[in-house]
């Protein structure tokens, strides 16, 4: 059984759909049905469920508002990220995680690396390094998956929002044809 959190986004969307085709049995969890930054619903969730894998597509993804709104993202891409860290720790569960580049500057003038330190400019990409290291110091069981774009069903995309409004910007300065980024891997 896999618990899906954030299950109506675009990835939430993508990855349930991929289940229902592979038969796997789980439970597809809109952010109604669990919020990721209440610690006591996803300890109930992981416990009761007792899922064999947790794959977190929730996510605070406003980049533009996260900066008058730091906390709001705070408490979603970093403690929501905590809340599943320990709950899935506590039942020796892995957890499936989503990370972003805006983790880095953008000043690199090659594709980042796993080695890359870190620097995030706005306070989303200050967000979600708080949520990877909170992850990172929580479980040792977990998935880190950095990548740039993501686009399919849900609310917006960055091709809508190429097509609707201005041209598509760079994301932290990296360009859009920089190499996937790295898995990362703790077990
Ligand atoms: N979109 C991109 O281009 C992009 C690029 C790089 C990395 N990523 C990362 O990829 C992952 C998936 O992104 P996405 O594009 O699929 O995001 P998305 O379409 O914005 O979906 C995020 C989902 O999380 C839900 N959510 C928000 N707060 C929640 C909470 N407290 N508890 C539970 N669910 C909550 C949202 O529900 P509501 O809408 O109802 O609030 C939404 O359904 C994220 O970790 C994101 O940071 C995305």
């Amino acid at each position: 059984m896999v618990i899906v959190t954030g299950a109506n986004g675009q990835l939430g969307n993508a990855v349930k759909n991929l289940l229902i085709r592979q038969g796997r049995k789980h439970s597809a969890l809109t952010h109604k049905e669990l919020d990721i930054g209440n610690f006591e619903a996803v300890r109930q969730a992981v416990k009761n469920l007792k899922p064999e894998l947790v794959i977190n597509c929730a996510a605070y993804n406003d980049v533009d508002t996260a900066e008058s709104h730091p906390n709001d993202a705070i408490r979603v891409n970093g403690l929501g990220v905590r809340n599943l860290a320990i709950a899935c720790g506590e039942q020796k569960i892995p957890l499936v995680h989503v990370g972003t580049d805006y983790v880095f500057d953008g000043d690199a003038s090659k594709p980042y690396t796993i080695a890359d330190e870190p620097g995030p400019i706005n306070a989303y990409g200050k967000s979600k390094l708080l949520g990877e290291k909170l992850l990172a110091s929580l479980t040792d069981r977990f998935y880190l998956v950095r990548t740039s774009w993501v686009f399919g069903e849900g609310k917006t995309n960055f091709l809508k929002s190429s097509s609707a409004g201005p041209p598509l910007r760079k994301s932290c300065g990296s360009s859009i044809t920089s190499s996937p980024a790295p898995l990362r891997r703790w077990t």
